[in-house]
Order: C-alpha cells, then sequence, then structure tokens
C-alpha cells in the first residue's frame, strides 16, 4: 500500500467522478471540439464550454471566454509572459518563484526585458509594501506565485492586485499551488492574468491547465495555427479563447478537469481546505515532537498551506525521502522542488528539503504512519 503525500507534484487519487468522465469521452465521445458540423464534434464543443463555465464560476471570472487552455500552468505562465512583455519592459516578481516563472523571466531578460526580484524573509513571505516600492515608473508588470510549491507560505496578493491596477500596472499570478486550496476572485483580487494547472488541486487529470487574461488585454500568441473558426483567413484570429488557443484541445483531459473542478464546488472550498489544513496541523505537531527537526514556513498560521517543507539534522534529505518511499511506500518529493530560489530565501540551498504535502483524500492514519515512519528512521539513522 502507498501513502501518497506528493499532491503539491500533482493530486492523486483523482474523484471517482474524474476517472468515469475520462473514461466516458474516451470510449463515447472524443471528436474534435469546434472542428466540424457534426453532432459529435458540437457535443464535445459543449462539454469543453462546460468546462470553461465551471472554472470561471470557481475563480469568479465574468466571461469565460477569457479562459485559454494550456497543457499546465508551466504553459499559461509562458504564454502570459511572453504574450505581454517586450524588451525594454520593466517586471517585478519575487524571491519565491518557481523555475516557471524564473526561467521564462530569465529568457526574457536575454532579450532585453529587466527583471527586479524582491526578496522573501525566511518564512518565505514577501512584504506587499516592499513590491510596491519596487514598483518605479515604468514598471509593466508584476508576476508573483500564490502560494510557495516549496514553504507552503501564501502571499498577500489581495494586497498587491488592487494597487497594481490603480498605478495601471499589470498584475500576474502564479496559482500552481493554491488553485483549489484557496479561494481565489479574480475581480477582488484585481488579477489581470491568472495561470492555474488543472491537474493539481483542481483535481483533473495531468495535462490540463489555463490562462485567465482579463478583458481588453490583447496578448500575443505562442501558438499560432486552426482554431475552427475564421478558417479563410491567414491571420491568427483576435477572438479569445481562439486567438491564444491553436490545435486540438485536449477533450478528454478537460472532461476530466470539468467533473474535478465540479467535485469541489459540490464539496465547498471551505470543506475540502479545513480538512487539509487539519492534516497538515497534525504532520507540524507530529513533526514538532521528532528530536533534530526544523519545520519551515509560517506554520500554522492562515498564510500556511499546501505544501510543509522540513529536514532533520544531519540527514540528507533524499536519504529521508527514498527511505520513506523503500520501506514504508510513503511518496513525498525531496531536494529543491524547481525552485531553488525560494530554497534560497529560506535558508535550505544545497541539499533542499523533504516536502510532505497531503491532499483532500489524505486520512489521519496516512499522516501517523508517516510520522511513525519518520521516528523510526530519525532514530536509525543517528
Ligand atoms: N511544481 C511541482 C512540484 O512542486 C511539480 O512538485
Amino acid at each position: 500500500m502507498s501513502i501518497y503525500l506528493d499532491n503539491a507534484a500533482t493530486t492523486f487519487p483523482k474523484p471517482s467522478q474524474v476517472t468515469e468522465a475520462v473514461e466516458r469521452t474516451l470510449r463515447e465521445n472524443s471528436a474534435n471540439p469546434g472542428r466540424g458540423g457534426h453532432h459529435m464534434s458540437l457535443d464535445a464543443g459543449r462539454m469543453v464550454m462546460e468546462c470553461r463555465e465551471s472554472l470561471a464560476r470557481f475563480f469568479a471570472i465574468t466571461d469565460a471566454s477569457r479562459i485559454a487552455f494550456t497543457a499546465n500552468a508551466t504553459e499559461a505562465i509562458n504564454l502570459g509572459l511572453f504574450g505581454a512583455l517586450s524588451p525594454g519592459d520593466r517586471v517585478v516578481t519575487t524571491s519565491m518563484e518557481h523555475n516557471a516563472v524564473v526561467r521564462p523571466l530569465r529568457a526574457l531578460s536575454d532579450q532585453g526585458v529587466n527583471v527586479v526580484r524582491v526578496a522573501a524573509d525566511a518564512l518565505g513571505l514577501v512584504d506587499p509594501l516592499a513590491i510596491r516600492e519596487a514598483c518605479v515608473p515604468g514598471t509593466r508588470l508584476v508576476i508573483m506565485t500564490h502560494c510557495s510549491n516549496v514553504s507552503g507560505t501564501l502571499q498577500a496578493i489581495e494586497e498587491v492586485g488592487p494597487w497594481c491596477r490603480e498605478q495601471g500596472i499589470l498584475f500576474m499570478v502564479d496559482a500552481a499551488q493554491s488553485a483549489g486550496v484557496f479561494p481565489i476572485d479574480v475581480e477582488e483580487m484585481a488579477i489581470d492574468l491568472l495561470a492555474v494547472p488543472g491537474h493539481k488541486s483542481l483535481l483533473g487529470p495531468t495535462g490540463t491547465g489555463f490562462l485567465y487574461v482579463r478583458k481588453g488585454l490583447d496578448l500575443k500568441p505562442l501558438l499560432y495555427g486552426g482554431t475552427g473558426n475564421f478558417s479563410q483567413s491567414a491571420i491568427q484570429p483576435t477572438e479569445m479563447p481562439e486567438r491564444l488557443e491553436s490545435g486540438t484541445l485536449n477533450t478528454i483531459g478537460l472532461a476530466g478537469l470539468k467533473a474535478g473542478v465540479e467535485f469541489l464546488e459540490k464539496l465547498g472550498l471551505d470543506h475540502v481546505h479545513a480538512h487539509e489544513q487539519e492534516l497538515l496541523r497534525q504532520l507540524i505537531e507530529g513533526l514538532q515532537e521528532i528530536d533534530n527537526v526544523i519545520l519551515y514556513g509560517p506554520l500554522g498560521s492562515a498564510r500556511h498551506g499546501g505544501a510543509l517543507s522540513f529536514n532533520v539534522k544531519n540527514i540528507d534529505p533524499s536519504m529521508l525521502g527514498f527511505r520513506l518511499d523503500r520501506e514504508y511506500g510513503i511518496c513525498c518529493r525531496v531536494g529543491l522542488h524547481c525552485a531553488p530560489e525560494a530554497h534560497g530565501s529560506i535558508g535550505t540551498l544545497p541539499e533542499g528539503t523533504v516536502r510532505l504535502s497531503p491532499g483532500y483524500f489524505n486520512t489521519a492514519d496516512d499522516i501517523n504512519q508517516t510520522l511513525a515512519a519518520i521516528r523510526t528512521i530519525v532514530a536509525t539513522e543517528k
């Protein structure tokens, strides 16, 4: 038996409704949506539209056509950054970003975009005032992660977005770890660009995600090609979502994503969040009782959720993760989690940490077994 505590990488298991929707779509109708007038294509197109509408409801997006589907959050971030920025633009970001943000920004900086980084404190928190101060006149865009995939630190984006809107600065949020974990309202938070994975806490299959683009904001596409409309023209359509969605969509994955987000809506995000926070509390309290354990992040506060990182003095995190997996069947992620700058911020370079990320389907018993396994490993490695 496995105990899966790597939900920050991708959630597992998925609700049975998701598995059934994927299977049903593959078996009964995986025709090409928006690419034909026959009834199967129209049905597939309707399902994709319903998926868009469910997501729009979930994130308080008033116009579902402003959602462009992507393969994951990384593609959505690339689409937003390369679509909005040009050489000479100035961007403000933070030291808590995942490589999904760090690397496109590095590539853009090589093309002449000026990138400024605001440092987080040792808990991974970025002061919204420091972001405002970094936004000197001429700043085009602020991009920040909402919740860290390393320390689970939740940033105060609600104190940044509305201020950026007043200043005419675009505000982009990487919601890889917060979508489906914490409530997100693109209107209240004044988010212009929101990058979301479908396969993490929205409980859909891998290969799904989207970028929300605020009305009135036109992005350069990453991909050009067939959209199923305006076929006579060699020019990419200006209409959303077709402007940013070329080629056949992942219909099967989107059927699963629709089922995932509707599952969450039915249960209520509050209920899901309360369960995950309770497991996190249990983990934190249990780990605090084990000798030589060092925990990271704003533990137990309202600014902590999703992932929990820790180390044990004199034990290599990779060794601990390896033993948890091989001896106890416990799946976690160790090392740098594709976010070396975030590890630099919390002081865990170069080895990184052991990261445990419980999900909705974990139980108190999973956590008790994990704590017992860690206790035994720590005692035997001494
Ligand atoms: N970004 C994902 C993680 O943190 C894959 O594991």
